[in-house]
């Protein structure tokens, strides 16, 4: 089929995690946060002319790629959001907006970080094919990418990129060619959504002093992973420490809610024992949810299947090409 225009990005995995707003309608963040880019699990955003003069959203199909089962409210989040991109750029008429990712919609796998940044993406190539003099740099992008879905603002950089308030940056000289994996022990629908979660966490008597201890994590790590002085040991210690503050303010909050599981619990420590074991293992982080991501160092490939085999009957890995490949 021949688009307008059409673009695909990237998710990303945050180490140092955006949880608080500091404005809610524009996604200004807490605190900084910085992603590990997850060139695997990827969106794919298609633009079509109109054919009932309204915007609207529809599911891509093409080979490869599986469309998500967008609520109204998700089609009307994800049209909002390019309505404020044509907006911004002067783009006049109507438009069909497809999108699909290469990963199963219902597999508890976050897409909006992925499917917002390739909808700015897709959006700005269709402004620039109607209007030749438009101009914009990937951090303007970010920027507006951020209002759509904060952490999407992020998924304009890869491998590494830190996100301070208005827009991300590409982070240089860390570590690089890092193998991602997760485990999704649930793919029941969250009854808390993240934007529901940046709320409350503020009723948490532990958001007091976040901001600060996020701003020390992401300090130690970035020395943790530079290339210069890396340290993976450190960088595991203070991933952990951060992904579990943020799910204590989860569980601390008023009314608390919970995203963690046994299971998710189950890889947390089989990952911790490896470490144990073999003196190195992976770096393990959650998100908003129940799943669990980790990171691992090209020469660990061995490990991350060992430990893929070692995970819970019935979860599902997701796993980067090099991994997965010699399985
Ligand atoms: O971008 P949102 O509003 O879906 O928030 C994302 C929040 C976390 O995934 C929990 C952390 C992060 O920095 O991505």
């Amino acid at each position: 089929m021949s688009y307008l225009a059409a673009a695909e990005a990237p998710s990303n995995i945050a180490l140092v995690k955006y949880m608080g707003k500091m404005s809610t309608t524009e996604n200004r963040p807490a605190n900084a946060s910085l992603s590990w880019t997850t060139e695997h699990l990827r969106s794919k955003v298609a633009i079509l002319d109109s054919i009932d003069g309204e915007d609207s959203w529809g599911a891509l199909v093409e080979d490869g790629w599986t469309a998500p089962e967008l609520t109204v409210k998700g089609q009307q989040r994800f049209l909002k959001h390019f309505r404020l991109l044509k907006d911004q750029w002067g783009v006049e008429g109507k438009y069909k907006v497809l999108s699909a990712n290469n990963f199963p919609s219902d597999c508890g796998i976050a897409s909006s970080a992925s499917s917002f940044a390739a909808l700015t993406l897709a959006s700005w190539y269709l402004a620039k094919a109607k209007i030749p003099d438009l101009d914009a740099t990937q951090i303007e992008l970010s920027a507006l990418s951020r209002q759509g879905s904060g952490s999407s603002c992020r998924s304009l950089f890869s491998p590494w990129a830190i996100w301070k308030d208005s827009y991300a940056e590409p982070v240089s000289g860390l570590l690089e060619g890092l193998e991602h994996q997760v485990v999704i022990v649930s793919d029941e629908k969250k009854e808390v959504s993240s934007s529901e979660a940046h709320k409350r966490v503020t009723t948490s008597s532990f958001f007091e002093g976040r901001v600060k201890r996020a701003e020390n994590r992401l300090e130690n790590l970035l020395r943790a992973l530079s290339l210069e002085s890396s340290n993976w040991k450190q960088a595991f210690e203070i991933c952990l420490e951060e992904f579990e503050d943020m799910h204590q303010l989860f569980e601390t909050s008023e009314p608390p809610f919970r995203y963690r599981t046994t299971a998710s619990q189950s890889v947390v420590d089989l990952a911790k024992q490896m470490w144990v074991d073999e003196g190195i293992g992976p770096i393990v982080t959650m998100d908003a949810g129940a799943n669990v991501h980790l990171l691992w160092k090209p020469e660990q490939l061995e490990q991350a299947r060992r430990l893929s085999q070692a995970c819970p009957v019935g979860s599902l890995i997701v796993s980067s090409p090099r991994i997965s490949k010699e399985s």
